[in-house]
């Protein structure tokens, strides 16, 4: 009886390895074959998978499993692949915090952008000094607005892709995570009570305030502050500065649209405006209509995704096995005809009139996003957002030769406009 050399011996525990993790892999798939039979699925192709058709496979939903995706508690962690970008030590934390972790959390946090303190930060919204760079361009033919927007209401640094982990990325990271922890440390230096808190203008000191706020009451550590702080800055300011551009794109490309926004902010301040209460808010439907209509077609945050913490039944009889990870295309619900009609891509704030809302199914907009994991921030956004638009169309005309038909969004973390069409400025008479 001949004995196993060395290598030979190498050789079979391979093969064994080999077989057993091929045998166990294939059971995997037959397991999961099996429970997704049910859904109008797509097949994937060896390695590639099904990225390829990642638009197709979001159509599968209809607005009543996205409302049990985004309400059920099974479905409250995030999908890895698609958040992993974020797990880098700075942006890893509420976005992405695993459900456990993310449920208290969030309640700390939230307290903090709670309504009255939106309402606090309106003088601060109405000191940014947008209008007053953007007067600058008067009569300087088309010009590029978005990166005037994007150096007033937000770092200059964060039109960065801080997806893609290029030299330039990590020294942006790196700058970025410096600032909040300077930003921490000075709060950290002033007195307690300190009545200056609340009267920051500055406006990228507002979000670490937040996080400061809760690590003074003991609630966060200082770490978290840090990576609390930084992640604060990740979701608004991008979300923001975005939001505001496609305002003004969508102003400027739409003359009539304008003149009506112009025309209702005018009937609230019939001089100028000194400065925007939150009970001005409430007297601009028109302006309401127009801002959820941009927010429709071009909603800065274009998917979101979830993992499912356990095999869960998506509708009767349909189970998504435990590990699958859902991805939810928001620009492409915004944009299917049978919701929104024929027209779906036209920019009609008449979508949003009352009686056309009632129609459609709530889930069927969602820009915020929906459920337990929605934006935190999404009243702060609406309130700086709309004072913002306010400042800017009460004393500025914008207008651009860039047709609507020709935008194109380019898929991201966040969207983002393949050409940014620039815009013509022109001071108002009244
Ligand atoms: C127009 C601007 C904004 C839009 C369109 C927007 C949109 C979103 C969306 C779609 C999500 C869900 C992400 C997901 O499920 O993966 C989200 C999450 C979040 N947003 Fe916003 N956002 C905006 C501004 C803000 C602002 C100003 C803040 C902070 C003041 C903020 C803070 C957050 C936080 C903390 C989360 C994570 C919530 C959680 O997981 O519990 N966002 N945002």
């Amino acid at each position: 009886m001949s004995i196993l050399s060395g290598m030979e011996t190498l050789i079979i525990t391979a093969v064994i390895l080999l077989l057993t993790a091929s045998w166990r892999l294939y059971q995997k798939r037959k397991y999961y074959r099996g429970v997704t039979s049910k859904l109008p699925t797509v097949y994937g192709i060896p390695f590639i998978g099904i990225v390829y058709k990642m638009l197709d496979v979001n159509k599968i939903f209809h607005n009543f499993h996205i409302k049990h995706v985004l309400t059920s508690s099974e479905f409250f962690n995030k999908a890895e692949e698609v958040y992993k970008h974020f797990q880098n030590g700075v942006f890893n934390g509420l976005i992405v915090a695993p459900a456990k972790k993310w449920k208290a959390d969030r309640k700390i946090i939230s307290t903090f952008l709670a309504h009255n303190n939106n309402v606090a930060w309106i003088p601060a919204f109405n000191s940014i000094s947008l209008k007053n760079k953007l007067e600058r361009l008067v009569g300087q033919g088309e010009q590029d607005i978005y990166t005037i927007i994007k150096s007033t209401y937000a770092f200059k640094l964060f039109g960065v892709a801080f997806l893609s982990r290029t030299p330039h990325y990590n020294r942006v990271r790196k700058y970025l995570k410096d600032l909040v922890q300077s930003l921490t440390k000075k709060h950290l230096a002033q007195q307690l009570e300190s009545e200056a808190m609340n009267n920051v203008v500055e406006d990228k000191q507002a979000m670490v305030d937040i996080t400061v706020k809760a690590m003074r009451q003991g609630l966060f550590s200082e770490k978290q502050v840090v990576v609390e702080g930084f992640t604060m800055l990740a979701a608004s300011y991008e979300t923001s500065a975005a939001v505001l551009y496609t305002c003004m794109l969508m102003l400027a490309m739409h003359p009539e649209i304008q003149e009506r926004v112009f025309q209702e902010i005018r009937s609230v301040f019939p001089i100028e405006v000194i400065s925007v209460e939150y009970e001005d808010l409430k007297k601009l439907p028109y302006l309401d209509m127009f801002f959820s209509e941009a927010l429709r077609l071009a909603p800065p945050i274009s998917f979101i995704a979830r993992k499912t913490a356990q095999d869960s039944e998506i509708c009767p009889g349909v189970i998504l096995p435990k590990g699958a990870q859902i991805a939810i295309s928001i620009y492409e619900l915004h944009r299917r005809k049978e919701i929104w009609g024929p027209d779906a891509s036209r920019f009609n704030p008449d979508n949003f009139l009352p009686e056309n809302i009632v129609k459609r199914h709530p889930y069927s907009y969602m820009p915020f996003s929906k459920g337990a994991r929605n934006c935190l921030g999404f009243r702060y956004a609406e309130i700086s957002l709309r004072i913002a638009v306010i400042h800017a169309v009460r004393s500025l005309k914008f207008s651009t030769t860039f047709k609507y038909e020709d935008i194109v969004h380019v898929p991201h973390i966040s969207l983002r406009y393949k050409v940014q069409p620039p815009l013509s400025i022109e001071v108002r008479a009244n």
